[in-house]
C-alpha cells in the first residue's frame, strides 16, 4: 500500500477515501504524499552540517508574518517545510530540475530549493496553503484540478499549481502551447503530461470566469 493510503495519514480507511478527496486533500495543503529517500538529499546534509549560526528571521509569507531561527544557507524551501510547517512545497530534486518546490515569491514562480531564506525577507512569498481563500473556497487554478481530476500521485500537483497561479498572471488567456511553456520548468515523474494541461486550462478557464463574475 503506497503511504498517501495509509489510514493514519489519511486519517480514515482507504476504502472512505476517494480519488476526488485525494487530490482536494492535496490541492488544498499539499497533504502527504509518498516520498523516497532522494527527495532529502541536499537539504538534509545542510541541516545536518551545522556550518553556520542561525539567525531569528521575519519572513511573509501567505499573507502572515513569520518567525524562523534561520542558517544563512538555508533554502526557502527548507524553511517551509521544516520551520514552518507548510510541507505542501514539495522537495523532489532539490536542485533547480524538477519545479515541485515551486512558490510565488512577489507573484512570480520561484524554485524554493534554490532560494536562500535571508534573501526573501522583504518580499511576499506565497505557497500552496494560502491559495485558497480564508472561507475555503479553492483557488480556481485548484478547482480545475479538481473538476478534470488531472493528477496520478499528485506529488508534482502543488508546484505545477503554483507555476500555473504565477503564470497565468502575465498571461490569463494562454493558448495549451503557451500554458504548456509556462509550465515547462515543471516535472512530472507520472508522466500525465497531457491531464495536467487540461486540468490548468480549465483552471485558466475558471479564473477567467471568476475575474468576469
Ligand atoms: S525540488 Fe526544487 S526544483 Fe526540484
Ligand atoms: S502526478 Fe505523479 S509526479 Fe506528477
Amino acid at each position: 500500500m503506497s503511504d498517501f493510503l495509509d489510514p493514519e495519514i489519511i486519517g480514515s480507511t482507504p476504502r472512505e477515501i476517494s480519488r476526488r478527496d485525494f487530490l482536494k486533500g492535496v490541492i488544498v495543503g499539499g497533504a502527504t504524499v509518498s516520498s523516497a529517500g532522494y527527495l532529502f538529499r541536499a537539504s538534509t546534509l545542510l541541516a545536518q552540517s551545522g556550518v553556520s549560526a542561525r539567525r531569528l528571521l521575519t519572513i511573509n509569507v501567505n499573507g502572515q508574518q513569520r518567525r524562523a531561527d534561520v542558517m544563512k544557507q538555508e533554502t526557502l524551501a527548507w524553511t517551509l517545510r521544516h520551520k514552518l510547517g507548510l510541507t505542501g512545497t514539495k522537495l523532489g530534486c532539490d536542485r533547480a530540475e524538477c519545479g515541485s518546490c515551486t512558490v510565488l515569491i512577489d507573484d512570480v514562480p520561484h524554485y524554493a530549493c534554490s532560494v536562500l531564506t535571508h534573501t526573501v525577507r522583504n518580499r511576499k512569498v506565497l505557497t500552496i496553503e494560502g491559495l485558497a481563500s480564508a472561507d475555503g473556497k479553492l483557488h480556481p487554478v485548484q478547482q480545475g484540478i479538481v473538476d478534470e481530476q488531472g493528477f496520478q500521485c499528485a506529488f508534482c500537483m502543488p508546484g505545477f499549481i503554483m507555476a500555473s497561479v504565477g503564470f497565468l498572471k502575465s498571461n490569463p488567456n494562454p493558448t495549451r502551447l503557451e500554458l504548456a511553456q509556462g509550465v515547462s520548468g515543471n516535472l512530472c515523474r507520472c508522466q500525465d503530461y497531457d491531464k495536467i494541461l487540461t486540468a490548468l486550462m480549465r483552471g485558466a478557464e475558471n479564473m477567467r470566469r471568476a475575474s468576469h463574475a
